[in-house]
């Protein structure tokens, strides 16, 4: 059965074709970073705008690129929670009336739902990702599931039948969020996630010793404004002091031993981060007797987490799972392959159905 999954719940719109929930015919995104770099950050009614100028033209080239016709769908499903209401409204709007002219079953989504079944998905070899990343389908459940993106951070146990059970998540910031907002301290861009991930591995990440809020509380718990606001001060610090070695000034002569390098600050901060993450995966997955983790969102493609997660992960014999990046950064393949699941459980919605910026997992 081959179901369409819409997504545009933040600044990506994302059209794909999943066949059984499993096979990917098509994902097409149209990223919107362009439009919001000005910024720093994602501006709502710009990403809405936006996304109803992009969303017929990433559907029809979905259903293209998959070689099929709105006939060979079985149903149309998209994300209608979290995220920003205006964006989430364009794809309920277009998602609502394709279903009605095709008379298609409709299914709502919930976005976090998606990221989590994203390492579930395998590639078409086609697409040359198989390479890249692992086949899945030996992903045992119950599983953990570490959620990492701009906008959330949350530690789940996955049950047989897509049922989850929040160990935790972050009390503040979400672990994208701070890497958006430290690269923008740093004069770096936006997004920030893959320029620091990439400044990082030229750094020493024992070069500055930053906060690791709440790494040893006795809960699944995250907090990350504390190593941002960390990060700022010492940035502000050495940027008043004259030590810091800003962007273009790369080639000068280090002749103070107390200049601190874009590159320390980036893989020191990239530590703080890593380290927290890892630390409390590897304790869910000990605690709940999980003998698998798996990693997703937009911080799912950072380097580090992946590597160290890996690592740490197979010291207590549990394997790693993540999608490869393109499944990792907002899709609509990861919201056609749990509305698949959803389907065969039931579920189908209403054209009375609705976005809404909230939305629990559970
Ligand atoms: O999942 P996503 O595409 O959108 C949301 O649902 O938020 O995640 C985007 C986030 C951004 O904050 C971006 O900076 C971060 O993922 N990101 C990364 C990397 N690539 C993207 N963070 C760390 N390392 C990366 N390599
Ligand atoms: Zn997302």
């Amino acid at each position: 059965m081959k179901i369409l999954g819409i997504d545009t719940s933040c600044d990506e719109t994302a059209a794909a074709v999943v066949a059984d929930g499993r096979k990917v015919l098509s994902n097409v995104v149209a990223s919107q970073i362009e439009v919001h770099q000005a910024y720093g950050g994602v501006v709502p009614e710009l990403a809405s705008r936006k996304h109803i100028e992009a969303i017929n033209y990433i559907v029809s080239r979905s259903l293209a690129e998959a070689n099929v016709t709105f006939k060979d769908l079985g149903a149309i499903a998209v994300t209608n929670r979290p995220g920003l209401i205006g964006a989430l409204l364009v794809g309920v709007a277009a998602a609502k009336s394709l279903a009605y002219c095709h008379d298609l079953p409709l299914l709502g989504i919930n976005h976090i739902e998606g990221h989590i079944y994203a390492p579930f998905l395998a590639q078409l070899a086609s697409q040359n990702l198989l390479s890249k990343c692992m086949m899945h389908d030996t992903l045992t459940f119950p599983h953990i599931c570490l959620t990492v993106s701009g906008g959330h951070t949350l530690l789940v146990e996955v049950h047989e039948g897509w049922q989850y059970k929040v160990l935790g998540g972050t009390q503040d910031d979400a672990a994208g969020e701070v890497y958006d907002k430290v690269a923008k301290y740093l004069g770096l861009g936006f997004p920030g996630g893959k320029i620091i991930d990439d400044l990082a591995q030229k750094g020493d990440p024992s070069a500055i010793k930053f906060p690791r809020p709440m790494r040893n509380t006795n809960d699944y718990q995250f907090s990350f404004s504390g190593i941002k606001t960390s990060v700022r001060y010492f940035v502000e610090k050495a940027r008043r002091a004259g030590l810091l070695v800003e962007n273009g000034q790369e080639n000068v002569e280090p002749t103070n031993p107390d200049l601190v390098t874009l590159e320390d600050i980036a893989a020191s901060f990239q530590a703080a981060v890593v380290d927290v993450l890892v630390y409390k995966s590897i304790r869910a997955a000990k605690a709940t007797g999980a003998g698998a983790i798996t990693l997703t969102g937009g911080v799912a493609a950072n380097s580090q987490l992946r590597a160290s997660l890996k690592v740490a992960a197979a010291e207590i014999g549990a394997e790693v799972y993540y999608p490869p990046m393109n499944l990792c950064t907002d899709n609509g393949a990861m919201i056609a392959g749990i509305a698949y699941e959803k389907y065969r459980q039931g579920l189908r919605d209403e054209f009375s159905l609705n976005a809404t910026p909230n939305g629990s997992l559970v």
